[in-house]
């Protein structure tokens, strides 16, 4: 760069600093010759500048400009002038001005990159991602990138305020139940011996409060290996906290004083806490999920009371048999057409539906359905009072068992949603879900599964249900929900040892299991463990709505491919027999 130091960013430059001589470095974004006279659109991660080389003010470096081509790096000196009034680029926070070339480095060049920077074309994921270092080049990923660091920095600003330490857990350790699989890596001194990349740190953050830390926090990665979504990565990063002596109105109180600030210093919103709340009962009646959306309505009715008397079998035998009939009012949107109809019921089968039985609603209570002639004038008035259904509106019925029916709901009210463009991107919804089942029963693995993780406390009062009907035991577990996205989840947990052996007992981890598994955090809970809970946010998650991106990738400076590659270093890769016999691993895959 020889002697030039660079004195501002590429977007810093305004009227104010007209006739100041500047030095600035940066990328040839775009080039454009207008007769005689070369723009060029120079680029850093803040912005872009115009800078201009004007043959009849210095012809040696206009004739050095010609041969600039995209993805150069120059730096170059020259001074501030003023655009011409109907020159001026309002969308450019560098629009007022431009920088007249007197100087020009060339400090490397660049081959044409594999895909245009400077265009808001569509460009294969896989070819972004293998060119990563470029498409960070591109503002809007710079931005996102710009973002999450405010974000990270913001909340551990708040924590700190707060008294939390951040303390690191380990890497390399053992299995984390968190519910997907394990990312296991073979130890070389330990022969036929496995570490677990951590799922979350769990069981470290709660052996910090029985150390006596109190409060903790980490940003910190996390490992799963689960099937990947649009909002799903292998690795991710939590912010997790954990905190001593406290209950779940303190914990919430807190965290909605995190995410306040989160969203007023990254995107200038006011959120307004507390947050609303609902139960998990009552999110699964209303909207079929347990993260529901409420930016708009659509909410689930349940008519099976109605249903059991009416004489269209499919909806009679449901609700003889234990069954639920339930449905949702599409306001005014009887306009669909058949085509809709029809894919929407092909939506509908694709979630385990066995049909998705419609109602147009015609004047005077009419029915245009395939189903109209099963019911009575009385049922239909019953079903309309039901669902507040007038002319003009669009009834859709699931009739199976509840867990069915919920998530063809729940699924199809989103699905209206996206076709009918209700889903403001600058509305932030937010919702507490609480009172969860503390288990689940696992059809497959003919077992209770742990809804959150097996270290959530059993409310108090249903502890002695464990033994009896552990189905019906609720947790002091709470989620964060925005917009439709958990965005964080946590817990009261259990201090207690005797709870912890018999939660680990309904899940049919016997005693010698758990000892294998656990017995590091049994035998802590037996000396001195204090009251605790806490929570974990995704990062990635909050920060994809923050910037209103439609995939966690944006907001990854080097994420991984649906199918848990990255195109860039081309991992995971194959290695050397040699260091698998180090490890003690004898491969019996062909290797290609
Ligand atoms: P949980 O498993 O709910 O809780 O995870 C906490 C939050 O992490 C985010 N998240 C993910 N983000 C991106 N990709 C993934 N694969 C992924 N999986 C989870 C979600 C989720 O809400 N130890 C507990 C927390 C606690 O109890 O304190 C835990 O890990 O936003
Ligand atoms: P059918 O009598 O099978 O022709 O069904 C009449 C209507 O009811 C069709 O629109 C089906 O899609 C719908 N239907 C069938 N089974 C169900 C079900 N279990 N839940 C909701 N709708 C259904």
């Amino acid at each position: 760069m020889g002697n030039l130091v660079r004195t501002h960013s590429c977007n810093e430059l305004k009227k104010a600093n007209v006739g100041e001589e500047v030095v600035l470095m940066g990328w040839v974004l775009r080039r454009r010759d207008h007769g005689g006279v070369i723009f060029i659109d120079l680029r850093d991660k803040h912005g872009i500048t115009q800078i201009v080389f004007n043959p009849e003010i210095n012809s040696e470096v206009h004739a050095k400009a010609h041969q600039l081509r995209s993805e150069w790096v120059l730096a170059i000196r020259g001074v501030v002038d003023a655009r011409p009034d109907d020159m001026n680029n309002a969308k450019l926070a560098t629009g007022e001005i431009e920088v007249r070339v007197d100087e020009l480095r060339i400090l490397n060049t660049s081959e044409t990159p594999p895909f245009p920077l400077d265009e808001d074309v569509e460009i294969s994921d896989n070819l972004r991602l293998q060119y990563r270092y470029l498409d960070l080049r591109r503002p809007e990923m710079a931005a996102n990138l710009i973002m999450r660091h405010k974000a990270v920095q913001t909340v551990r600003n708040y924590l700190n305020d707060n008294a939390f330490l951040d303390i690191e857990t380990p890497m390399l350790t053992r299995s984390t139940p968190e519910g997907a699989r394990d990312y296991l890596v073979p130890s070389r001194v330990n022969a036929g011996r496995f570490y677990a990349l951590p799922q979350s740190p769990q069981l470290f953050k709660q052996l910090l409060m029985i150390a006596g830390m109190d409060r903790y926090y980490q940003i910190v990665k996390c490992f799963r290996d689960e099937d990947l979504r649009a909002d799903r990565q292998p690795e991710f990063t939590q912010i997790d906290m954990e905190m001593s002596f406290v209950d779940e109105e303190q914990i919430s109180k807190l965290v909605e004083g995190m995410i306040g600030k989160l969203f007023s210093e990254t995107i200038n919103i006011d959120v307004k806490p507390p947050f609303k709340r609902i139960t998990f009962d009552e999110a699964m009646s209303r909207f079929g999920t347990d993260r529901p959306d409420m930016r708009f309505g659509f909410e689930i009715t349940d008519l099976t009371e109605i249903a059991a008397n009416c004489s269209f079998k499919v909806f009679r035998s449901m609700a003889d048999t234990g069954g639920t009939v339930r449905a949702i009012n599409a306001k005014g949107c009887a306009t669909f057409s058949r085509k809709d109809l029809d894919d929407l019921t092909d939506f509908a089968l694709q979630f385990g539906a066995k049909g998705l039985a419609w109602v147009k609603m015609k004047a005077d209570g009419e029915w245009q359905s395939p189903i109209a002639k099963f019911f009575t004038d009385e049922e239909r008035a019953r079903i309309a009072a039901a669902l507040d259904a007038v002319e003009g509106d669009l009834l859709f019925f699931g009739a199976d068992k509840p867990s069915i029916v919920f998530q063809v709901l729940g699924e199809l009210r989103g699905e209206l949603a996206k076709r009918l463009d209700l889903l403001n991107k600058n509305e932030f919804n937010f919702v507490w879900v609480t009172d969860f089942p503390l288990v689940e029963y696992d059809e497959k693995e003919k077992r209770f599964q742990a809804l959150h993780h097996p270290f959530t406390s059993p409310k108090d009062e249903d502890i002695e249900k464990l033994d009896t009907d552990p189905a019906s035991v609720y947790s002091r577990a709470y989620d964060l929900v925005l917009n439709g996205t958990e965005i964080g989840g946590g817990s009261i947990r259990i201090h207690r040892k005797d709870v912890q052996a018999k939660v680990l007992n309904t899940l049919g981890i016997g005693q010698e299991e758990a000892e294998n598994k656990f017995g590091f955090l049994l035998k802590a809970l037996e000396l001195g463990a204090p009251p605790h809970g806490g929570i974990a946010f995704g990062l990635d998650r909050l920060l994809m709505i923050l910037t209103g991106s439609d995939s966690i990738r944006n907001v990854i400076a080097f994420p991984k491919t649906q199918k848990a590659t990255c195109p860039l270093t081309d991992a995971p890769s194959t290695v050397a027999r040699k260091q698998l016999t180090e490890l003690h691993l004898r491969p019996d895959w062909k290797e290609k």
